[in-house]
């Protein structure tokens, strides 16, 4: 593993939730006092923009900076001079393009979000599978923008049931379609400085917390799978 974490936010489907997995798990590494860089390369710059709209309102997320990555190069030489500590977080285009093969190549992990219809999932495979040009594991599909009764139909089950068969790898945990994450997302600041019912910041950030878990334990799997590799070398 790099010095720091690596964790990108990757899949061609446009709109499946990479900018807001990004800000809401940097929000909540950011709340354990950990920093939190957020490399965004995606030309939309949803990210920069959701910075600079805490920055214009006043509300400056601790611990969080983001920085624009618009090019090969600029993203190159981004990795060369990595913070000495924290997590990087890198949103991404929603397409294969050259930074994304950069970015697949060397980021620890690859969180990938998909909605849960059979199109979706299809989609989010598709691209777990391109990432197997460059890695061969570290990378994790998760269900995002699910709902309770969205659950119940054939559709979700559908979408399920490929993960299943086509053994992507994936997260359990599933985020749910809360207005509080667009509004995140959309508006300005974090889930700790939102304005909003204290309920509902409670069950978004354990859905969050829950997310973050599992991204942790992957990347300390990695680790430990790395350091493995270089034990078996030395001897
Ligand atoms: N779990 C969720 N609950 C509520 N709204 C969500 C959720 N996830 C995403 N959204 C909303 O869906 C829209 C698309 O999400 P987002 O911008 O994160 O997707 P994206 O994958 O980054 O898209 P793009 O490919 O264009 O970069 C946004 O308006 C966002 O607020
Ligand atoms: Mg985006």
């Amino acid at each position: 593993m790099s010095q720091v974490p690596i964790i990108a936010f990757g899949t061609t489907k446009g709109g499946s939730g990479k900018s807001t997995a990004c800000v809401l798990v940097a929000g909540e590494i950011a709340d354990r006092g950990e920093n939190v860089l957020i490399l965004d390369t995606d030309p939309q710059q949803t990210t920069m923009k959701w910075f600079e709209r805490c920055q214009a309102a006043g509300q400056t997320p601790e611990r969080i900076q983001v920085v624009p990555c618009l090019s090969e190069i600029a993203l190159g030489d981004r990795l060369k001079a990595l913070p000495q500590n924290g997590v990087v977080l890198i949103d991404t285009q929603g397409a294969l393009t050259p930074a994304l093969a950069i970015i697949a190549s060397r980021a620890d992990l690859i969180v990938v979000p998909s909605r849960a219809t059979k199109t979706d999932v299809v989609e989010a495979a598709a691209f777990v599978k391109y990432t197997e040009h460059f890695r061969q594991d570290g990378v994790r599909l998760f269900l995002n923008s699910v709902d309770a009764i969205a659950m119940k139909t054939a559709v979700f089950k559908e979408a399920v049931s490929y993960i299943a068969e086509e053994q992507v790898p994936y997260f359990t945990t599933m985020l749910y379609q809360r207005p509080i994450y667009s509004d995140v997302n959309d508006n300005k600041g974090t889930l700790s400085t939102i304005k909003a019912d204290p309920e509902s910041v409670r069950k978004a950030r354990a859905n969050i917390s829950a997310l973050l878990a599992e991204i942790l334990e992957e990347l300390s799997d990695a680790g430990n799978a790395a350091a493995e590799v270089h034990e078996t070398e030395a001897a």
